[in-house]
């Protein structure tokens, strides 16, 4: 098969706090990400135990420095060693690096008056790079990574001082950076938020008398990410037309769990809230009613403005990205879990799964393409997609990922299938290039790379590089675009 588009983009995607490491050097401070102990009792099927995490967690696990790991201070040690790591991706045939900037290393505090020089030119250097390797830059300014002094004296996104805090940081580094990074996604899985509210919004459970204040709060958060994205797209447009802002959206794409029209419909009211009312409020700048009936329903409240949803509504998102790694089934009472990062979904018999539990599904895909063609009309943009796998490196210094190519060549046909569909698509950044540490368990042991770091959950190793066998075979698929 031929891959059909030409001038398609084609690259990697990582987030600063599961790469950089380097967490203390040059003025960084300490973010929520890297203050999570790596737990190896972790059950790999739950959604995750981020959200049962509190604050005196965090803080007592400033005191156990000498005994607890942190993976995400370690990450692979990209901020020394991306100029190998870049030139690997360009190796590859890459030609877009999509990464993720750490707020923690431009307002380490968050309130600073003036940036941190270091930070700055550290990611200007960065940049510069990926220039030099001939590959566009898109930017996540923030992904799951709040830091923790404006987690701990802010309270995360419910306070509504982070907005300004946050608009601040971003008019800084679009300023600096506005002639060398084309694409601009202000947050990662913004749906996140209410599903893990400290991953997403740097807010703690504990800080809440009960959970539907705490839901409340996590809302409110949300509200104030929407509203600092379209502050920050308006002032975008006075900084310069090369800058392209998009909204990234964790695209848990459900099917119903069989032709019941009860669960037909539990399906499409759970997509209606799970995915579609964020492109919603980001494409069409306003609250859908469904939503409303739902925040009524449930006795979910926050606060916004009419000068808020005024910017709302008159700063949307000129295109879509999303993360898609499975799907899964929907039906008025959850019978069998399937497993998931962020969401929990029922299992299909119709589909493998991977160690995690996360069900393949690579004509979802396609599906996933057409639903929000149809629904949105703006060009699309897959910026994750990519399969987690226990590897260990073989006498050859290799690892035969004969699954991983199967994996990304299954999706790719499907893309394929989707532009010949009519569909607006316009590049793919899977996740990831290389081996990170995993977001959901912390583990180095979950591997997604076409490119294999020696290092174990508890790193030990030598953070060197080795190429899979997917690195040959996606180098090769560059070069020819037949599948
Ligand atoms: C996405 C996140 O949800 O899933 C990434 O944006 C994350 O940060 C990826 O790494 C895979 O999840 P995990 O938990 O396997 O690392």
């Amino acid at each position: 098969m031929k891959f059909i588009k030409k001038d398609f983009l084609w690259g990697g995607a990582t987030s600063a706090s599961q790469v950089e490491g380097a967490y203390d050097v040059d003025g960084k401070s300490l973010t929520i990400a890297e203050m999570r102990p790596f737990n190896p009792n972790l059950d790999r099927k739950s959604v995750h135990e981020l959200n049962n995490y509190t604050r005196k967690d965090y803080e007592k696990s400033i005191e156990n420095k000498e005994r607890l790991h942190y993976p995400k201070r370690i990450g692979i040690d990209f901020y020394h060693r991306y100029k190998e790591d870049i030139a690997l991706f360009k190796e590859a045939g890459m030609n877009i690096y999509r990464m993720s900037i750490a707020w923690s290393r431009i307002f380490p505090n968050g309130d600073e008056k003036e940036p941190n020089k270091q930070g700055l030119k550290f990611y200007k250097e960065v940049f510069e790079e990926c220039k030099k390797n001939g590959m566009e830059v898109m930017l996540t300014i923030q992904h799951y990574d709040v830091p923790y002094p404006i987690a701990k004296k802010y309270g995360g996104w419910s306070n509504k001082q982070v907005i300004n805090l946050f608009v601040k940081f971003a008019t800084v580094i679009m300023k600096e950076y506005k002639d060398l990074v084309k694409y601009w996604l202000p947050f990662n899985e913004i749906n996140v938020a209410p599903l893990a509210p400290t991953t997403g919004l740097g807010i703690f459970r504990e800080n809440f008398s009960s959970e539907k204040e705490y839901m409340n709060a996590a809302y409110q958060g949300l509200h104030n990410q929407f509203y600092a994205q379209a502050k920050v797209i308006e002032i975008a447009k006075t900084i310069s037309s090369n800058i392209k802002m998009g909204c990234m959206v964790a695209n848990m794409t459900t099917y119903s769990s069989d032709c019941n029209p009860v669960n037909i419909w539990e399906n499409l009211s759970s997509q209606q809230m799970q995915r579609y009312f964020y492109y919603d409020v980001m494409l069409k700048g306003e609250y859908p009613t469904y939503s409303k009936r739902y925040f009524e329903e449930k006795g979910i409240k926050f606060e916004a403005t009419p000068e808020e949803l005024k910017v709302i509504k008159e700063n949307n998102v000129e295109y879509i990205t999303f993360s898609y790694y499975m799907t899964s089934t929907v039906s008025k009472e959850l019978k069998d879990a399937a497993g998931g990062n962020l969401m929990l979904g029922g299992k299909n018999p119709f589909l493998k799964a991977t160690e995690w539990g996360w069900q393949i599904d690579p004509i979802g895909l396609r599906i996933t393409l057409n639903q929000l063609w149809d629904r949105y009309q703006v060009p699309l943009f897959i910026s994750e997609n990519g399969i987690g796998v226990v590897e260990q490196l073989d006498k050859n210094k290799t690892v035969e990922d004969d699954y991983r190519i199967e994996y990304l060549a299954k999706h790719f046909e499907q893309i394929n299938e989707a532009i010949k569909d009519g569909v607006d698509v316009f590049g793919y950044t899977m996740w990831t290039p290389i081996d990170v540490v995993s977001l959901s368990t912390n583990e180095m042991s979950k591997r997604y790379g076409l490119i294999f770091v020696d290092y174990d959950d508890y790193h030990k190793g030598t953070g060197d590089r080795f190429k899979k066998k997917s690195f040959t075979w996606f180098q090769e698929f560059m070069k020819t675009k037949e599948l």
